[in-house]
């Protein structure tokens, strides 16, 4: 019977995920490896714009954007939501603003940005001119790790995804601010290109993220 088989599908999964998504993807794969340890799997992180690329090519089984493609024809999933917050060092004084910081105060501030074909680039920017505002950009920068080091550093300011902080230590250098407007609401999807005939593994793999993946990733936010 088909419980029977539960937990002995065999083959191999390969994820692609930008470099927000990162931060809840792995988290799962404990789970789910438990409960299917003959799959083997692979994840590739890239930016929006790569992922977008190798959904184009069929290079991997699933693939987890913030910004599902309209041009393409794809079957989407929505995941998680993912709010995206103005990040500053704790020492700011932004930080210890107590009445919510207006837009028009925020754009005097200096920005680190993701690169272009980054999907958090393209909500900002998007963000940034539906207020007709001007970025004040500092610096561009390919990592979101290395971003957060800069504004440790004190670079500049940026607006990341929430779950880049998810395992920030209380008392840590980071904080985000309270400004108008923010969070910016958005949702990570699981994506594939229509029509395709997903593989077991990757099925099984779809039902787990659809059933569990929520539970797994908020609990942890939770505790973070
Ligand atoms: P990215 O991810 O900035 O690494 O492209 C963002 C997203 O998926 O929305």
């Amino acid at each position: 019977s088909l419980n029977e088989l539960k937990g002995l599908e065999k083959g191999h999964l390969s994820l692609a995920t930008t470099t927000t998504a990162k931060y809840f993807v792995p988290r799962l794969l404990g789970t789910f490896k438990r409960q299917h340890p003959a799959i083997e799997l692979s994840l590739n992180i890239t930016n929006q714009a790569q992922v977008l690329d190798r959904l184009a090519h069929n290079q991997d089984d699933l693939y987890f954007t913030g910004r599902p493609p309209k041009e393409l024809d794809i079957e989407l999933r929505p995941i998680l939501p993912n709010p995206l917050v103005v990040v500053a060092p704790i020492n700011h004084p932004l930080a210890r603003e107590q009445k919510t910081i207006s837009l028009k105060r925020l754009a005097q501030e200096p920005f680190i940005m993701r690169e272009s074909g980054s999907g958090t680039r393209a909500i900002v920017e998007q963000f940034f001119a539906d207020n007709r505002l001007e970025i004040k950009t500092v610096m561009e920068m390919s990592s979101n790790e290395a971003i957060k080091q800069g504004i440790v550093g004190g670079l500049g300011l940026s607006i990341l995804s929430l779950h880049c902080l998810s395992l920030a230590v209380p008392g840590g250098p980071l904080t985000y601010l309270n400004v108008e407007g923010f969070p910016i609401q958005q949702q990570w999807y699981v994506i594939y290109p229509s029509g395709k005939q997903l593989s077991l593994a990757a099925q099984t793999f779809l039902d787990f993220l659809l059933d569990e993946g929520k539970a797994i990733v908020e609990g942890r936010l939770d505790h973070s």
